[in-house]
């Protein structure tokens, strides 16, 4: 094999791998240039490399994705094999017997590596839904914070980080193994949310108990529990953030006061000192919500949208921050951000949060039809 045509496969290997071990919709996937390999003098081959990076990689071994999604990938595997090869590979059949003897479950794993090879893994939901909460879930949104944060970890780096809403905890994980925060704290209101978000800051190799002989380069990492309606200024001055961040939040009027209602409260608390950066990631369902957002945080407010996939443009004043480079971290779909034309310019208010420094990354408006997709959410072709 040509030394080029060598760097296509491994592309086309390192895919697959990272879309499989996060999950992602099998409809993402590059089916059609796995055909095209599979038709070459190599192809079983590749089919045989591709299940020890996907169904049989150790990871997946360890900390097994759903069922229902192996088999489900697995399935499509054959049926590309099959339509190229009459010989049927036996190393597929053996895999997929081996997923079908294993019980299904309500919780499943998810592994996005990050661009130093290392993974955050989490257990999460097989349901977007779970509990009465959407929070047992990894969202698009905190993957685009995650990624965001790993190509500028210098707007985390020997800071305090608080997370508001962290879910599963997908972009606080990933900004304590890359960024070097001084501190992390991850928060939800959910019961549930926050017993899933402690295994999984533990599955993760970070302590939570204050540990004299730990690593001082590794964060301070806590969970608290943080209801933005019901938290007390006491509590509030305990964190002394100097970064706020927060992803897939903004999903209703109700949701968008009470966060800005705390972001404002959390700047008074910094008594004489500035107030946090703040970052939000939210993907666009509804225009009127980031609209209700911005106006709701005022014109001092220095509102900067990424905009397509990659780019970084200044919305209002105060883009602070360089562009951010070309994520590596997930294979992104294209055209994840909004247009312009999509979000409004933050109007006139009389709460504006006066020297709120904020950052909103937005989801792009045509993924509103997958709306209510979470990020990981492998269900079917
Ligand atoms: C859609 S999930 C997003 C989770 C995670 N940030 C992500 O993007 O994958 C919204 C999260 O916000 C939390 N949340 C909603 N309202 C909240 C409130 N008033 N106070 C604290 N957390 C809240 C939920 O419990 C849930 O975990």
């Amino acid at each position: 094999m040509a030394p080029e045509e060598r760097v296509g496969t491994e592309r086309l290997l390192q895919t697959f791998e990272r879309r499989f071990l996060a999950s992602r919709a099998l409809r993402s996937f590059p089916w059609q240039s796995l055909e095209e390999e599979l038709r070459g003098p190599s192809g079983s081959k590749l089919l045989l490399d591709l299940v020890q990076r996907t169904a049989r990689h150790p990871l997946c071994v360890k900390h097994p994705p759903s069922g229902t999604y192996v088999r489900r990938f697995l399935s499509e595997l054959i049926r590309k094999h099959e339509a190229v090869h009459a010989e049927p590979l036996d190393e597929l059949y053996e895999t997929l017997a081996e997923v079908l003897a294993t019980e299904e479950s309500t919780q499943c794993h998810r592994s996005y590596l990050l661009p130093s090879g290392d993974a955050v893994t989490l257990t999460e939901s097989t349901a977007i839904v779970a509990h009465g909460t959407t929070g047992l879930v990894t969202w698009d949104a905190a993957l685009y914070l995650a990624e965001w944060a790993v190509q500028n970890p210098a707007a985390f780096a020997h800071r305090t980080v608080l997370e508001l809403g962290s879910g599963a905890g997908l972009t606080g994980l990933a900004i304590c193994r890359t960024c070097h925060p001084r501190a992390f704290v991850f928060s939800d209101c959910h019961s549930r949310v926050l017993e899933q978000l402690r295994q999984n800051v533990a599955l993760n190799g970070f302590s939570l108990e204050p540990d004299m002989t730990a690593d001082p380069r590794h964060p301070a990492v806590t969970v608290a529990q943080l209801d933005w309606d019901v938290a007390t200024d006491l509590q509030l001055s305990a964190f002394q953030p100097d970064v706020v961040i927060a992803a897939d939040v903004l999903y209703c009027p109700d949701a968008v006061l009470s966060l800005v209602g705390l972001l404002r409260r959390l700047s008074g608390c910094r008594k004489e000192q500035q107030a946090p950066d703040v970052y939000v990631a939210s993907t666009v369902r509804n225009p009127e919500t980031p609209q209700l957002f911005t106006a709701q945080l005022g014109q001092q407010a220095a509102v900067v949208l990424l905009q397509g996939p990659f780019a970084l443009a200044e919305k209002s004043r105060g883009c602070r921050r360089p562009p951010a480079p070309r994520p590596q971290l997930w294979p992104l779909p294209q055209n994840i951000f909004p247009s312009a034309a999509s979000q409004a310019p933050p109007g006139p208010s009389t709460n504006s949060l006066r020297s709120q420094r904020s950052h909103t990354v937005g989801t792009q408006a045509t993924e509103v039809r997958k709306a209510l997709q979470p990020a990981a959410a492998g269900r079917g072709l």
